[in-house]
């Protein structure tokens, strides 16, 4: 599989460009405080909001915006942030026929202080996420079996993601791999990451290699097909068959909340219809314009704005 990376990724499968996200769907619950309090004291907050996240949602929601026919694939509670991260991701086209609600789990949530001076706090109660098993791979496999391109990041259990790599079959989806939060992967069958996308913090701790060429290289070497680095502002760099840079999109930066989700949806999308480097230059305008806006799913972009940036490079 690895090889046709590089190409037009290789076989032709029934439903082009349908991409399938396992992952996790979070509400994130921010509360805005002018500063943060000390244990036991009480502050007033300015404002308490609630937005969809978790990266498993946002890249779905990614991916659909630029053009994706997508399947989420996850769990929530039966409780209203569920009800509200699944609206919101059909709001944005994402089929979750195939979401379960976890019978003894509340939606995953992220609770977020942030301070007047944008300092902020943040804890995860993973939930219903954390109910993403070997069970529910088995009755979700085969249709998953039948996307073009399956996108995976590491908010739901690590067993699982292992699990499910090891059950794809031979004419399996192209794997992208987003390692984020960072953990141990190495139990991984990593021969079956078609392509990994760490950013450079990532990379370093997925290695204990701090050197960026250096720590894809060993990945490789392990396993991995094709690493592609985000590296922000300086946009991406591509370890595999071949090594190369893929310079950024000059934007003028609001927030970069979201850049790597944006980022990984986008390339799930253009993996699917162009070669790697092309994939990744989209990829990397995607990314560019979801720091142009604040916020997580708000700030993804859509397909005629990614399209728009690009035209507007090749005329510069
Ligand atoms: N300041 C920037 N200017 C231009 N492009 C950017 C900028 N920041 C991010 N991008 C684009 O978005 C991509 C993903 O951003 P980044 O490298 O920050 O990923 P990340 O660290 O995984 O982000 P996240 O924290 O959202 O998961 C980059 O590879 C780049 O193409
Ligand atoms: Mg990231």
């Amino acid at each position: 599989m690895g090889d046709d990376v590089g190409g037009t990724c290789g076989r032709e499968r029934k439903g082009r460009g349908m991409i399938a996200v396992v992952g996790s769907a979070n509400m994130d619950v921010v509360t805005e405080v002018v500063r943060m309090p000390h244990p036991g004291e009480t502050v007033a907050g300015r404002a308490l909001r609630h937005y969809p996240g978790g990266k498993g949602a946002n890249q779905a929601v990614a991916a659909a915006r630029v053009g994706g026919s997508v399947s989420f694939y996850g769990k929530v509670g039966r409780d209203a942030y569920g009800e509200r991260l699944l609206d919101a991701m059909r709001a944005d086209g994402v089929d979750v026929a195939g979401v379960e609600i976890a019978p003894d789990a509340a939606t995953g949530t992220a609770s977020i202080w942030v301070e007047d001076t944008g300092e902020n706090a943040i804890a995860c109660v993973p939930g219903a996420n954390g109910a993403v098993d070997r069970a529910y791979v088995d009755r979700v496999l085969a249709r998953i079996a039948g996307a073009r391109v399956l996108l995976l990041q590491l908010e739901i259990p690590l067993e699982t993601i292992g699990y499910l790599l090891d059950r794809l079959p031979r004419e399996r989806p192209l794997v992208v791999l987003d390692p984020a939060p960072a953990r141990d992967i190495s139990r991984l069958r990593l021969s079956r990451i078609d392509v990994l996308t760490p950013n450079e913090t990532e990379l370093h701790s997925l290695t204990g290699i701090s050197d960026t060429a250096r720590a894809a290289r060993s990945l490789l070497a392990d396993g991995v097909r094709t690493v592609v680095c985000k590296a922000g502002e300086r946009g991406a760099f591509c370890f595999g068959v071949a090594t190369y840079h893929v310079p950024p999109f000059h934007v003028q930066v609001v927030d970069t909340t979201a850049a790597g989700d944006a980022f990984n949806g986008a390339l799930a999308v253009a993996l699917a219809d162009r070669p790697l480097e092309q994939a990744i230059r989209f990829a990397n305008a995607a990314g560019a314009l979801a720091t142009t806006k604040p916020g997580a799913q708000p700030s993804l972009p859509w397909r005629a704005e990614v399209e728009g940036l690009l035209a507007l490079e090749k005329r510069a």
